[in-house]
């Protein structure tokens, strides 16, 4: 088992390189099971989830090859399987993608029930719904969830509540889907988007990814010789950003979107924090105290969830009585049962938790609980006084491409021990 030492007391500064998204491409890599050629994928992250899915992918007969570190071809003309292992694909949250895509593709699918991070009861009702809605018929039976349709005819969709997962299933079910698809109430994260311009450059009619409403007019099929390359990371742009105020540092962050920042950049700003946006790089300085703020957690373009425990470091040891209602996920405060080891004074009770701001935090054994509460532990051990051992660092090698090296590079002192 591996495990990062990490020796605190550090100010960060210098320049960090932002990976491909991670929740992009582990929705885009099951979307090339749709098309029936090859497709070239390019600033991929070189990540432990991605590398599962490319396990999948092969196992269902499409042919996966790393090209180089951030490029993936993926050559789906010969399926030959539709039922990924359960034991694949329970490891993780995404495999979930594949429902939508083979029942798309093959009107045909099997896999486990999704795993992934323990954030809390994470329900598919609204999947499963919209997989009906255009035709097929799904079922549950020992861990595994199957759907299979004869056909496949476009529907208007009504999602009850706004998720990231459902939005992007029913676009991968509905694109190759008889007639017009109307998905209401959808999430519009940027990764969504980025699923959706995908797809179009595979020939697919899609408009209005990125608001509230998605039309999708299904076409016969998608075709491949296409390269696309990944948009960068949202949450890997903004938990350096935090890096950068919660160690009253400076931080140039570089190719990245500044615009999917805005949420974050005006907390940044409230609390005390300078940013400089310099077209795709972002600047990120502090040089006085933190201040107290107040953050609720919602759908793009609200406060992310996955950044709600790298802001919640910072509101740690800013000046004042802060308050985070998170309305997304109810087990997402796990890390401050760290972050108060470290003497912190959070008090968290279901959606709500208070943070009572001290002077510093001290170095200490971490666990991290998840990958977004395992990259908040890093910044609380980079700021602390003292020495940090973080344990379960398996969560942050799921969507963080090199992130010791990263940190390293910004004056960090943390090593990976095996
Ligand atoms: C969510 C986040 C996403 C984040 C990910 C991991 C939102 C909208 N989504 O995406 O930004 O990257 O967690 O932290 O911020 N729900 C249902 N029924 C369903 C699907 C979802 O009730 O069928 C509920 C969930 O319990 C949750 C909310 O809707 O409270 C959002 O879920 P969803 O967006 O689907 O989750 P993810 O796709 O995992």
């Amino acid at each position: 088992m591996e495990k990062f030492v990490i020796q605190g007391n550090t100010r960060l500064t210098g320049e960090v390189e932002i990976s491909g998204a991670k929740n992009a491409a582990v929705a885009i890599l099951p979307a090339t099971l749709l098309i029936d050629g090859i497709t070239t994928l390019e600033n991929v992250p070189n990540i432990s989830d991605v590398k599962i899915i490319c396990d999948i992918l092969t196992s269902l007969g499409a042919n996966v090859e790393w090209t180089n570190y951030h490029t993936l071809v993926i050559d789906s003309r010969n399926l030959t399987c539709t039922h990924a292992s359960l034991e694949m694909t329970s490891k993780f949250r995404a495999s979930y993608y594949l429902l939508g895509s083979l029942l798309g593709r093959c009107k045909d699918v099997e896999v486990g029930l999704p795993g992934g991070c323990n954030l809390g009861a994470r329900p598919i009702d609204q999947h499963i719904k919209g997989f009906e809605a255009l035709g097929a018929e799904v079922n549950y039976e020992q861990g595994k969830i199957n759907a299979r349709a004869k056909e496949l005819i476009g529907n208007s969709i009504y999602f009850d509540v706004v998720s990231v997962g459902a939005t992007i299933n029913l676009i991968l079910a509905s694109v190759l889907a008889k007639g017009t698809t109307i998905l209401d109430n959808v999430a519009k994260e940027p990764h969504i988007v980025d699923v959706a311009n995908f797809l179009t450059t595979c020939g697919a009619d899609i408009m209005g990814a990125g608001t509230d409403t998605i039309k999708i007019n299904g076409v016969d099929k998608l075709t491949g010789n296409h390269t696309y390359s990944i948009v960068p990371d949202q949450i890997e742009t903004g938990t350096f950003m935090v890096a950068a105020l919660a160690s009253k540092g400076d931080i140039l962050i570089k190719n990245c979107i500044y615009e999917h920042m805005d949420c974050l950049s005006a907390k940044i700003l409230e609390m005390g924090g300078k940013i400089e946006n310099l077209g795709d790089s972002i600047r990120v300085y502090c040089d006085g105290d933190i201040n107290s703020t107040n953050i609720k957690t919602l759908p793009y373009p609200g406060f992310p969830t996955d950044l709600q425990p790298q802001i919640g470091v910072a509101l740690s040891i800013a000046n004042g009585t802060s308050i985070i209602n998170e309305s997304i996920w109810e087990s997402r405060f796990q890390y401050t049962n760290e972050l108060n080891k470290m003497g912190a004074k959070i008090t968290a009770q279901g959606k709500t938790a208070i943070f009572e701001g001290v002077k510093n935090l001290k170095g200490s054994p971490l666990y991290a609980t998840d990958l977004r509460a395992g990259a908040a532990l890093i910044i609380a051990a980079i700021i602390a006084d003292g020495t940090s051992e973080l344990y379960n660092i398996h969560y942050i090698d799921r969507g963080y491409e090199n992130i010791e090296d990263k940190f390293r590079k910004l004056g960090a002192r943390i090593e990976r021990i095996k």
